[in-house]
């Protein structure tokens, strides 16, 4: 397996690279783990690094929404929707997926829908009801494509502090030149200075400590 820093640099343009300082091995078996982890009898598709920066992240920005975009079993959504809960708060999650799952749960609204094409399934009169603040988190089909088409959609939804995390820029074959980094570093070139990446987040366990890396977003 080629180790990271052999691969060329992609870069974004706060001038952050988008490698990670774990050596690949250890990230590719970090991520695999998630394969063969469940919560609450469900399959869940989150890393132990990563859930232990969704934690800090729930801690920091107390989301009474959380919407993701990906559900595959249901765990992910079952586990935020848990975490929220936990903290005493009444939890929103909409969980969008091609085929959702079939879990009835009345914190969490299971929807069809692509995210190619938000708007026909985040409705302007869904998301009006939905309270602030909101953690958006992309987690579908990992290609450019997706990651951006989530990135454009919440750009101007978004209010100051909330955050989008890209997941996955760390899994597959093309390491961190993967389609979600090329969007993440494509988008903050097109936004501006209206989010930022975090990097307390991105490098609490070092740089780029993540299978999301540079994929921790925050509206500024
Ligand atoms: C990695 S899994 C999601 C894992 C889940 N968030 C978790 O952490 O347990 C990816 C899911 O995205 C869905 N998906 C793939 N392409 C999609 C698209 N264009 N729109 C919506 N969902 C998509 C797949 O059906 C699959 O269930």
């Amino acid at each position: 397996m080629e180790e990271q820093s052999s691969k060329p640099d992609l870069v974004a343009p706060c001038g952050r690279s988008f490698k990670s300082s774990w050596p690949w091995e250890t990230m590719e078996k970090v991520g695999l783990a998630s394969f063969v982890t469940f919560y609450r009898d469900i399959h869940i598709y989150k890393d132990a690094l990563d859930l232990m920066l969704y934690m800090q992240l729930l801690e920091r920005l107390k989301p009474n929404t959380v919407i993701e975009i990906g559900s595959k079993s249901g765990g992910s959504a079952l586990w935020f929707a848990d975490m929220i809960s936990a903290a005493g708060r009444k939890p929103r999650v909409i969980s969008i997926d091609l085929e959702p799952p079939t879990i009835a749960d009345e914190r969490i609204y299971f929807l069809k829908g692509d995210a190619l094409d938000l708007g026909a399934s985040l409705t302007d009169s869904l998301l009006a009801d939905l309270p602030r603040p909101w953690l958006v988190t992309e987690d579908s089909a990992h290609t450019y494509e997706t990651s951006r088409s989530a990135l454009d959609f919440f750009d101007h939804r978004l209010v100051p502090g909330e955050f989008i995390v890209i997941e996955d820029g760390l899994a597959g074959e093309f390491y961190y030149k993967s389609g979600p980094n090329l969007a993440v570093a494509a988008f903050l070139a097109a936004s501006g200075a209206r989010y930022q990446i975090d990097a307390g987040l991105c490098d609490f366990f070092g740089y780029n400590g993540t299978i999301n890396p540079n994929g921790w977003l925050t509206r500024i």
